[in-house]
C-alpha cells in the first residue's frame, strides 16, 4: 500500500518567524535558489519547479545570499542522505535569523518521507512540499507569506508535468535531463523510492518526443531520458502502470513502450545523443539492446543495476530476477551491442548477507568487469519490507570491510576498462572547459567515460574523435583525430 499524502496548512503558527506583510516583495522581484540533492530525477524536478516559480514571478539566483526563497530538492535513500540535508538547513536557518524574511522549503522525498515532522517537530521550515505538489507552490508560497507554515505531500496518479518546460539550470547548453516516467511500483524490500515517489506512471509520448525536439533546436545535444525503472515505459492513453497483457486491444494499438519511444526520439536527428537511465534487469528487453545497436547515437551505455549477486539475497530484496538471468542480460547485451559499456548499483550487508552471498557479489563484478559503478553499505530505511520484516543483522564492521572489499575489486575492474580504451579512438561530444586547465576540453564517448584533450579551436557542443593515449583512474586523456 502507498501512503496517500495529506495537505496541512498550520494555522497555529502564523506570524512566527516571519516579516510584517508590509515587508513582502512583489513577487515580480523575489528570487528562489535550488539545491537538489540524490539521484538525476530530482535535478530534473528542481528544473521544473524552476520553471513553475518562474511562471509565478522568481527568477532564479546561484547566490544563497540574493535568494528570498530557499529550496532543498532531497534524497531520502539512505540515512547519510537526510542526515546531509539536516545540516545544511541548519546552516540556512543560522542565515535565516539575519534575514527573516528569507523562505525556506524542503522538496522532494524526504519532505514526502518526513511531511510536517520537519516544522513541527524539527522546526527547520517554512514549506514541505512532496514530488508530485509542485504545481501547487506558488500557492503554498503565497500562504507562507501569509504567515502560515505550508506542506503538500499529496501523491498523485496522473501527474508527470508533462506540459511543464523545465527551466534548464545545466547551464552547459548542450546536455538536458527528459523525464518520461514518475514513480515506482516495483516494491524492492530496501528502497523508500515507492513511499516516496508513489506509483509508477509513464509521460504521454508527444511531450517525450517534443521536448527533445526542442531541445535539440535550442542547440542541445545529449538527452537523459529518465525514470526510476525506464524499461517499464508504457503509454497506452494513460499512463499508470499496467502490464501489456492486461490492455484491452484498443490499448495495445495505441500503445508505446519504452523501446519504441527510445527510436522515436532517436530519429529526431543524428546529431541528438540519446541516454536513458535506470534500466531494471528484469524488465530490459532485446529491443531496447537492438534500437541501441541500430542507432550509433543510441548511447552504448547502459545503466544496471545488480544490487547483489546471490540470487537467494535478490529474492530477499525483491529484486525479480537471479543471478542467472542477470548473466544472460549480460551476455545478451555484450552480444547484441559489442562495446556496451555497463555501470551498476551494489548494496553490501543487507540483512542475512552471509560470507558466502558477498563472494557472489565478488563473482559477478569479475563477470561483468563493470567500468562505473556505485556501491553502498545497506541502511535501514523506516517503513519499508525489509525494516517491518527482516533484521538489519550484518555487524556495521563488516558491512565495511565488505564495502571495502568490492570498492577494491571495482577500481581494478574500472582501470581494466579505461586500459582497453587506450589507443582507441572515440566519438566524444564536448560538454565544457577542462576543471583542470582552461586549454583543455572535456566531452564523454558513447560509453559515458569522461575524455580530456587539448582545447585548440574546438567548441562546445560539437563531436570530435579523440584518440584515447593514457587514462587516469576516472579520466581518458587524449587528442582530437580527423
Ligand atoms: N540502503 C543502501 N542503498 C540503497 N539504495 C537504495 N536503497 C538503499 C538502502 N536502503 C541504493 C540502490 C539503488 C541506489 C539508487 O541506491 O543500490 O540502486
Ligand atoms: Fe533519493 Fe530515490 Fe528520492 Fe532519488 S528517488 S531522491 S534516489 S530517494
Amino acid at each position: 500500500m502507498l501512503k496517500e499524502g495529506i495537505k496541512v496548512v498550520d494555522e497555529n503558527r502564523q506570524g512566527e518567524a516571519l516579516a510584517p506583510p508590509s515587508a513582502i516583495k512583489s513577487s515580480s522581484e523575489r528570487k528562489v535558489y535550488i539545491e537538489s540533492y540524490g539521484c538525476q530525477m530530482n535535478f530534473a524536478d528542481s528544473e521544473v519547479v524552476a520553471s513553475i516559480l518562474s511562471q509565478d514571478g522568481f527568477g532564479t539566483t546561484k547566490e544563497l545570499a540574493e535568494a528570498d526563497l530557499v529550496l532543498l530538492n532531497t534524497c531520502s535513500i539512505r540515512d547519510k542522505a537526510e542526515q546531509t540535508i539536516r545540516k545544511r538547513l541548519s546552516n540556512f536557518n543560522t542565515i535565516k535569523k539575519n534575514k527573516p524574511e528569507m523562505i525556506i522549503g524542503v522538496l522532494g522525498c524526504m519532505a514526502e518521507r518526513l511531511k510536517s515532522q520537519l516544522i513541527d517537530q524539527e522546526k527547520l521550515v517554512d514549506l514541505v512540499v512532496g514530488p508530485d505538489a509542485y504545481r501547487d507552490l506558488p500557492n503554498l508560497v503565497n500562504e507562507v507569506d501569509n504567515g502560515q507554515k505550508a506542506v503538500n505531500v499529496i501523491l498523485s496518479k496522473e501527474e508527470t508535468y508533462g506540459d511543464i518546460v523545465p527551466k534548464r539550470t545545466n547551464e552547459n547548453g548542450v546536455t538536458a535531463f527528459v523525464s518520461i516516467t514518475r514513480g515506482c511500483d516495483n516494491m524492492c524490500t530496501f528502497c523508500v523510492v515507492p513511499f516516496t515517489r508513489g506509483r509508477e506512471r509513464s509521460r504521454d509520448p508527444e511531450s517525450v518526443y517534443n521536448e527533445a525536439k526542442q531541445l535539440f533546436e535550442s542547440g542541445y545535444r545529449e538527452v537523459t531520458l529518465l525514470g526510476q525503472n525506464v524499461d517499464s515505459y508504457l503509454w497506452y492513453g494513460g499512463g499508470l502502470k499496467k502490464e501489456f497483457k492486461n490492455l484491452s486491444e484498443e490499448e495495445k494499438a495505441k500503445s508505446v513502450n519504452f523501446a519504441q519511444l527510445l527510436e522515436k526520439v532517436a530519429q529526431i536527428s543524428p546529431l541528438l545523443r540519446v541516454r536513458f537511465s535506470t534500466s531494471h534487469p528484469q524488465d530490459l528487453t532485446d529491443d531496447v539492446l537492438h534500437v541501441i545497436a541500430k542507432y550509433h547515437h543510441v548511447c552504448s551505455y547502459i545503466h544496471l543495476p545488480v544490487q547483489s549477486g546471490s540470487s537467494r539475497i535478490l529474492k530477499l530484496m525483491n529484486r525479480g530476477y537471479t543471478k542467472e538471468w542477470y548473466k544472460e542480460r549480460i551476455d545478451a547485451i555484450n552480444r547484441i551491442i559489442p562495446g556496451c559499456a555497463i555501470s551498476t548499483d551494489i548494496i553490501v550487508g543487507f540483512c542475512t548477507e552471509t560470507e558466502d552471498d558477498h563472494q557472489e557479489t565478488l563473482e559477478m563484478m569479475r563477470y561483468v568487469k563493470y567500468g562505473l559503478g556505485y556501491m553502498f553499505k545497506y541502511s535501514e530505511r523506516p517503513n519499508t519490507v525489509a525494516q517491518r520484516k527482516f533484521k538489519d543483522d550484518v555487524p556495521e564492521d563488516t558491512k565495511q570491510r565488505r564495502l571495502e572489499e568490492i570498492i577494491r575489486l571495482h577500481r581494478e575492474n574500472a582501470a581494466f576498462r579505461n586500459s582497453e580504451m587506450v589507443g582507441k579512438t572515440f566519438e566524444v561530444l564536448i560538454e565544457g572547459v577542462s576543471k583542470k586547465s582552461d586549454q583543455e576540453l572535456f566531452g564523454r564517448t558513447p560509453q559515458n567515460a569522461v575524455a580530456v584533450f587539448p582545447k585548440e579551436n574546438h567548441k562546445i557542443g560539437t563531436y570530435v574523435n579523440v584518440l584515447i593515449e593514457d587514462c587516469t583512474t576516472g579520466t581518458l586523456l587524449g587528442k582530437v583525430v580527423n
